[in-house]
């Protein structure tokens, strides 16, 4: 960990001298008005430190959390007792999952009734300390969706948690006294004599009788008291009654506490369709009665309702800034997205631009609509993109329209009204497709547009409520739009453009030139015209109008580029667009090495910008040094310097864009700090055998990415057009664009993404 932390301080180090020597002050962040019982900011409580990441409870995972996280953060340790009284922390009584207990004592295991409930398993009461404690028994990850890679930690002590500098705020629950008390063992005991100098600050329970008992310790100046609440049909132990007629009765609980820590859903309900329901009065009614109230069960990879669109700091905002009520604080598994929520962002989606770094949109606002429709666009400009684009597809019969993809299977309605369409096209992509060129305009207007899935699928599901809203788009409209609407520009995809001249007579080139030069935004000296393709002899038809930027598209994994090669791209475009590997590169998609790649600075020296894409919010699409948060990503990208991020997710690009926790921000709580590259792996490589061998690097970008045959004459060749229509059954949707393969570990993880949901959703 020493290393680590070492390596993170440098890395901050650097940022913070850059910041000295050129960095402006970021305006000051508005002052915030907190609606807690006492008006100050809410508090982040680490569940067993960073358990996002770390093993729960173990030492990495507070120590993380501590140099990670709001100052104020408290670490929050749920005590367990050894057969000899001894305290430690882990989140679960049985020690089945988080640990190794199972492998070492095998023959060990015991069913206890648990305040009513036989419960199966490995538990601490049966063992002595110097069993337990010892270094046999190691912290592993009990969830399977998370890394497995930093199983191996001892067991922390409560009191080990005062070897940090400066000591943590700490936050003890007691989740089974009676239990305890039963078996001869008092954890009130352990805390007021076994935890040498760690007096914690809170002290929570969901058993009344406990919280009743340290009631005069409280009087003398002790730790705030927490009445926990579980579930609402759950019976407390000492009254017999369950929490939800407990919680009608603030007054009675005023009575022995000082405050309640509550699963959020009784704050923000969640319906069977996975929307958030209208707030309930908890909080107002707990502030009224001088009751704080905490809020658990936050984590990243726990995306609980769809109106978030997978941005984890949406879910904190929602409980801080919703203008009714502020919680006093999160119980949460990822302490740094907490913490930034609470210091980095607010909900006013106008306030100053802080990065410069253009936003771009893939399909618009793809991730909350389908990709490419009117409304998606509309949205998009909404959510503060600088740049709409349009893949431009034709038809049968001509018309140039936006869509993602020429292949409409995974977009449209397509799969049910146009089967037959169903044809395989190797120079366009791998599996069958329905492609817009066999389809006229008015086949394709019957058709209803789809919000995708994420690509590659993880199993998650966007936006159900939007799954076919939106109109789809001519080109000539989406030109139309951009030239009514406050956009800064347009970015216009040109793909397959030899294959449908030569096999299906269409000219793409010309409908675009014609498209474009009618519409005159070339003379709008304001609004930029960006035109991508994979093909630079597509480009070079875009070379004689200056409005016009050409992006060349590099559609595979490359690593870096040679000096000179860089200075040849000027030839055939003035700006690259990179898969996000192309930048920084990854691991087997699990951690990012320890560099990046000389590409931008490579491409900036020719005077040549950058792009990279796409981003996206879901966890499952993060390497584990991104902490399931995108901000972290957007942080990393934006200070690699590269010129814009192609994104489905415009709103969270433009929070972080606005958001004035810059690496080169001064006196502030807290920065969104960029990764450093491989900091992550090599603190893991110097743990026992457990990193994942380091991938082969990636080609270079070479003269075949830059050079193309010219475009062939336009003709209907059909002799070898294998668009024989397909007999096997519907085809399974992919994107047209990604070559990326789909790795073992993202395999593993939809296999595992389903039951993890199921588990944590409850
Ligand atoms: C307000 O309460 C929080 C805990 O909810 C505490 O950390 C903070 O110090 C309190 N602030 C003041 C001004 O009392
Ligand atoms: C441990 O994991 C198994 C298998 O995933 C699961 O059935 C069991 O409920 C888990 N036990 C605990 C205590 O989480
Ligand atoms: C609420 O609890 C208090 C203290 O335990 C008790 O005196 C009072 O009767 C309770 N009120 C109701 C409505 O149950
Ligand atoms: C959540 O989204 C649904 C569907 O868009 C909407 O009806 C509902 O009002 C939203 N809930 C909140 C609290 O914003
Ligand atoms: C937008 O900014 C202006 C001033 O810059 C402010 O008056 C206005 O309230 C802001 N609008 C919203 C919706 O926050
Ligand atoms: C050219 O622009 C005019 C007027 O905006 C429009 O009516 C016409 O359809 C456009 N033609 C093409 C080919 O886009
Ligand atoms: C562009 O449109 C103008 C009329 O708006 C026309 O005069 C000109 O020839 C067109 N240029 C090209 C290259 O099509
Ligand atoms: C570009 O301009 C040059 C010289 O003006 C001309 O010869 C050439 O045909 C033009 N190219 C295109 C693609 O319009
Ligand atoms: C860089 O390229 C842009 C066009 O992309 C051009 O306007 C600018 O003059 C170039 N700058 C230099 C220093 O070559
Ligand atoms: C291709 O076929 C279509 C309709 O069959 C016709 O309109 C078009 O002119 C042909 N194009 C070429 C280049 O032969």
């Amino acid at each position: 960990m020493q290393t680590l932390l070492h390596l993170l301080c440098f890395s901050y180090l650097i940022y913070t001298t850059m910041a000295a020597a050129n960095g402006r002050p970021n305006p000051a962040p508005p002052k915030k008005i907190w609606l807690t019982l006492n008006g100050s900011q809410p508090v982040v409580i680490a569940r067993g430190g960073f358990s996002g990441l770390f093993p729960d409870s173990s030492m990495d995972a507070y120590n993380f959390a501590q140099q990670n996280s709001l100052s104020s953060t408290l670490m929050f340790c749920d005590l367990q007792l050894t057969k000899d009284g001894i305290g430690f922390c882990l989140s679960n009584i049985n020690l089945q999952n988080s640990t190794n207990i199972q492998d070492i004592f095998p023959e060990e295991g015991n069913t206890y009734n648990v305040n009513g409930i036989d419960t199966k398993g490995w538990f601490s009461i049966d063992f002595d300390s110097k069993d337990l404690l010892a270094d046999k028994i190691l912290l592993k990850q009990g969830i399977l969706s998370r890394s497995p890679f930093f199983d191996g930690a001892k067991i922390t002590a409560p009191m080990d948690l005062l070897s940090f500098k400066p000591p943590p705020r700490v936050w003890i629950n007691v989740e089974y006294d009676l239990f305890l008390h039963q078996h001869k063992l008092d954890p009130a005991a352990f805390i007021a004599k076994g935890m040498g100098n760690l007096h914690p600050d809170y002290i929570s329970s969901p058993e009344i009788g406990f919280l009743k008992s340290l009631q005069p310790t409280v009087q003398r100046g002790g730790p705030k008291l927490i009445f926990k609440i579980l579930a609402a049909d759950a019976v407390e132990a000492t009254t017999k009654v369950d929490y939800g007629s407990l919680l009608k009765n603030l007054t009675g609980i005023k009575s022995f506490a000082s405050g309640i820590l509550v699963p959020k859903q009784y704050i923000w309900p969640v319906g069977k369709d996975g929307y958030l329901q209208p707030a309930t009065s908890l909080v107002a009614d707990a502030h009224k009665q001088g009751l704080e109230v905490y809020a658990s069960g936050f984590a990243n990879d726990n995306a609980i309702s769809y109106n978030y669109s997978y941005d984890p700091t949406r879910e904190y905002l929602q409980y801080i800034y919703n203008g009714q009520f502020t919680v006093d604080g999160f119980l949460t598994d990822f302490p740094p997205t907490a913490s930034e929520s609470i210091a980095c962002l607010s909900q006013e989606k106008n306030s100053t631009r802080i990065q410069k770094t253009l936003i771009i949109t893939n399909g618009g606002a793809s991730g909350d609509y389908p990709g490419s429709t009117d409304i998606a666009y509309q949205t998009a400009i909404d959510d503060g993109a600088d740049i709409i684009d349009c893949s431009v597809q034709l038809t049968k019969d001509g018309i140039a329209f936006c869509s993602e993809s020429a292949d409409l299977i995974a977009t449209t309605t397509a799969a049910s009204s146009f089967i037959e369409h169903s044809t395989s096209i190797p120079e366009i992509q791998k599996s069958n497709g329905i492609f817009s060129f066999d389809l006229t305009w008015s086949e394709v207007q019957s058709l209803k547009p789809q919000i995708a899935k994420p690509v590659p699928d993880n199993g998650l599901v966007r936006n159900p409520a939007n799954k076919n809203k939106g109109k789809f788009v001519t080109l000539h409209d989406f030109l139309e739009l951009a030239k009514a609407k406050a956009v800064g520009g347009i970015l216009i995809i040109i793909d397959n453009a030899a294959y449908l001249a030569s096999k299906k007579g269409l000219d793409i080139v010309g409908s675009v030139t014609s498209a474009l030069n009618n519409s005159t935004l070339d003379k709008q000296p304001l609004k930029k015209i960006l035109i991508q393709s994979g093909d630079s002899s597509v480009l070079s038809n875009f070379k004689n109008n200056t409005a016009y930027q050409r992006v060349l598209y590099i559609d595979r994994e490359v690593g870096g580029v040679p000096n000179e090669l860089a200075q040849e791209v000027k030839k055939y475009a003035d700006a690259v667009r990179l898969h996000r590997n192309g930048i920084v590169l990854d691991y087997n998609d699990m951690f990012l090495t320890a560099k990046f790649s000389n590409i931008v600075p490579a491409m900036k020296a020719a005077n040549i910008s950058v792009y990279v894409g796409i981003l996206k919010n879901e966890f499952t699409n993060f390497v584990f040094d991104y902490y399931s948060d995108p901000y972290v990503e957007l942080a990393t990208f934006v200070s690699a310097a590269v010129d814009g991020l192609v994104t489905e997710f415009p709103a969270t690009a433009n929070a972080y864009m606005r958001s004035p926790c810059t690496p080169t921000a001064k006196n502030l709580e807290y920065i969104i700090l960029p990764v450093n590259a491989g900091d992550l792996y090599s603190y893991l490589s110097q743990l026992t055998g457990s990193a994942p061998a380091p991938a082969p690097d990636l080609p270079l970008i070479d003269t075949s990415d830059l050079v193309d045959p010219p475009l062939p004459p336009l003709s209907n060749d059909t002799t070898q057009d294998s668009g024989s229509p397909s007999t096997s059954p519907a085809p399974t949707p992919t994107s047209a664009s990604s070559s990326i393969t789909i790795s073992t570990w993202t395999g593993f993880l939809i296999a595992t993404i389903s039951l993890y949901l199921a588990l944590i959703r409850h």
